[in-house]
């Protein structure tokens, strides 16, 4: 007998996040910012130095509970993501992962099937376990009208990290095995496929009610390199997951694939397309809009120049898309250099719209 049940509780379904997500339209859109917690906060950067490295940060549920939850008591957005990193699942499969000051993540590259052999799942769901014990805590402990936020990275920007080594300019090395060879290459995206429905199931039974699926480099591929390593693994995903979980919405971030997002929304299965800052607003609405709710996107970088551009590009998001299911979010993820007020400030022009054609 099958022992999986939906732990999402009946309350879920009256936040406004996941009404979004269902497609509901509320006379204002729910909103949470990607990477909302982090150095641009100096409550983070305090908790951050109690921690050895970033690894043993985001393994130690104390302070994961705790950056989670400094965002939430200051703009009290409608979303707390969990806070991890998507560099756990390749750390968890046994490869070295390394973040250095100024440097950004360090891994010893993965660079054919040799080295994939090498790494295994055994391990897997003891090395994440404190990842676990966060999300039942923070599921304990969030205020009862904000939805908790799951997440992974998408298996091709995941593998970017572990076969690159690191952060990389052009993506050449992954690039050339993953359209040279793609055989060899698939075996490794199959690997990150079964590791991350394993871990978005058990971030679901400890207490997520929404999980989102970072494919930051998605934008990078021709178009059937990103139907075979990116829509098709984050479908395969999305369905596995609903078979055990089917009210759990997937939110999906193929950031940068221009007018493949449509394809994407029709055919992954999301219940949100993360749009990135470039996309635009009309297309959005007319092309996405129709299909899932969509979710974005403001710049990031508007959010650190603040005033008259900040409030215009806000009200030109929630102007074109609130009037059909839309989740505020930036394009991408809050940058340290970014002032809080400018995010105080975003949050209460978010708050205080009422859209007109709505209740
Ligand atoms: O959104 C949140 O507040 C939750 C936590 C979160 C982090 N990383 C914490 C983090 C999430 C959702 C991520 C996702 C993530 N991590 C992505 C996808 C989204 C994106 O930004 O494109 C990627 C590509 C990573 C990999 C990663 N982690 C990089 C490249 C770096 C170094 C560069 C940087 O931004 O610092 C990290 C480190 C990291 N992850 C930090 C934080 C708060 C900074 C580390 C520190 O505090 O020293």
């Amino acid at each position: 007998m099958s022992t999986v049940v939906n732990r999402i509780p009946p309350q879920s379904r009256d936040k406004r996040l996941i009404a979004a997500l269902r497609g509901d339209v509320r006379e204002r859109p729910p909103f949470w910012l990607m990477r909302q917690a982090g150095r641009y906060l100096p409550e983070y950067r305090a908790l951050r130095g109690q921690a050895k490295n970033f690894l043993e940060f985001c393994y130690t549920p104390d302070l994961a509970v705790e950056a989670t939850l400094q965002p939430i008591r200051r703009f009290h957005p409608d979303g707390a993501i969990l806070f991890a990193d998507i560099l756990l699942v390749p750390d968890a499969l046994g490869q070295a992962v390394d973040y250095r000051d100024g440097e950004g993540p360090v891994l010893s590259p993965v660079t054919g099937p040799a080295a994939v052999d090498r790494l295994g799942l055994d391990g897997l769901h003891d090395r994440l376990a404190p990842v676990y014990q966060t999300v039942r805590r923070l599921a304990d402990t969030l205020p009862e009208d904000v939805a908790l936020i799951g997440f992974a990275g998408a298996p091709w920007t995941v593998a970017t990290y572990m076969v690159e080594g690191g952060s990389s300019r052009d993506h050449a090395t992954i690039k050339r095995w993953a359209l040279g060879e793609p055989e060899s290459f698939q075996g490794l995206i199959d690997l990150l496929e079964i590791a991350t429905i394993a871990y978005l199931k058990r971030q679901i039974v400890a207490g997520a009610e929404v999980v989102q699926l970072f494919d930051t480099w998605a934008g990078v591929l021709p178009e059937a390199g990103f139907r075979r390593w990116c829509l098709e693994p984050v479908a395969r995903i999305i369905a596995a997951l609903g078979r055990d979980y089917p009210g759990v919405p997937v939110i999906g971030f193929p950031r940068g694939c221009g007018v493949l997002y449509r394809d994407f929304a029709r055919e992954s299965g999301v219940a949100a397309v993360g749009l990135d800052g470039t996309v635009p607003l009309a297309w959005a609405r007319d092309e996405l809009q129709t299909i899932s709710t969509v979710q974005g996107n403001l710049d990031p970088q508007l959010l650190v120049a603040g005033g008259a551009p900040m409030r215009d590009a806000i009200d030109a998001i929630l102007a074109q898309l609130a009037a059909g299911p839309l989740v505020f979010n930036l394009g991408h993820g809050i940058v340290p250099d970014t002032p809080v007020d400018n995010v105080l400030r975003l949050a209460e022009q978010v708050r205080d719209w009422r859209s007109e054609s709505v209740g």
